[in-house]
C-alpha cells in the first residue's frame, strides 16, 4: 500500500468531537517521544504530523484523512513526567476517554522503545488496555539505535514478559522511521483491516 494523500482534518480534546464514524480508523499510542509522530511520517511519505526532540510535542488528538478512505490518529504521549499532575491528569483523561469511546477505532498500535527493556509505564498501560479488553497490536520503534543483538534481547525480553499475560501474544512489528523500516508491515495491517 502507497499512501497517494493525506490531509489533517482536526485536533481535539474530546472524543465526541472526532469526525463521525464512517471510516475505519488506525491510532498510535505509546509513551511520550517513543516516536508515533515520526511513525505517522513514515507511514505516510509526509510530514503531516508534528515531531520534536523534546517530549510532549503531540498534546491533542490529530484526525488524519488517508486517500479519502481512512483516518489515522495520532494521540499525546502518556508519561511525561515534566509537566504539571494537572496537566498530566488531563491527558490521561484525554487519552483514556479516546480508547475507551472511541467504538469505530479499528486497530490500535502501542509504540515501544526498542531501546530498552520493559518499562512499567508501558506494562501498566498494556495491563489497562488488556483490562477493558480493547486489542491492541506492538510496535517497537527506533530500531536503528540499536545492533542487531541487543535489538533482539530487548525485543526477546519484551515478548517473554508479555507472554506471561496474553497468549497468543499480539502482532508486533519492529519498525525505525529514521531508515523507513516497517513500513510494509505496518501499511499490510492497515489494508488488511481496510479491505475486511
Ligand atoms: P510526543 O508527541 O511528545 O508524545 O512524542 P512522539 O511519540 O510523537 O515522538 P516524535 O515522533 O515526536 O519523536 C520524538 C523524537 O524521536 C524525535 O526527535 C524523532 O526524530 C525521534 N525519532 C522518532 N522515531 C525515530 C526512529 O525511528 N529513529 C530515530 N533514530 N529517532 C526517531
Ligand atoms: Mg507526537
Amino acid at each position: 500500500m502507497q499512501v497517494k494523500k493525506i490531509e489533517f482534518l482536526v485536533s481535539n480534546t474530546d472524543v465526541h468531537q472526532c469526525p463521525p464514524h464512517q471510516f475505519p480508523e488506525y491510532a498510535f499510542i505509546g509513551r511520550s517521544n517513543v516516536g508515533k509522530s515520526s511513525l505517522i511520517n513514515m507511514l505516510t511519505n509526509s510530514k503531516v504530523a508534528k515531531t520534536s526532540s523534546r517530549p510532549g510535542k503531540t498534546l491533542l488528538i490529530n484526525h488524519f484523512f488517508v486517500d479519502n478512505a481512512w483516518y489515522l490518529v495520532d494521540l499525546p504521549g502518556y508519561g511525561f513526567a515534566k509537566i504539571g499532575k494537572d496537566m498530566r491528569g488531563q491527558l490521561v483523561e484525554i487519552i483514556n476517554d479516546y480508547i475507551l469511546e472511541r467504538k469505530e477505532l479499528t486497530c490500535l498500535f502501542v509504540l515501544l522503545d526498542s531501546r530498552h527493556e520493559p518499562q512499567n509505564i508501558d506494562l501498566e498501560f498494556l495491563f489497562w488496555l488488556g483490562e477493558h479488553a480493547i486489542p491492541f497490536n506492538i510496535v517497537f520503534t527506533k530500531a536503528d539505535k540499536l545492533s542487531k543483538t541487543q535489538l533482539e534481547q530487548n525485543i526477546n525480553k519484551y515478548k517473554e514478559e508479555l507472554s506471561q499475560y496474553w497468549e497468543p501474544l499480539p502482532p508486533i512489528v519492529i519498525t525505525s522511521s529514521e531508515k523507513n523500516m516497517g513500513k510494509d508491515e505496518l501499511a499490510d495491517f492497515i489494508n488488511h483491516y481496510n479491505s475486511k
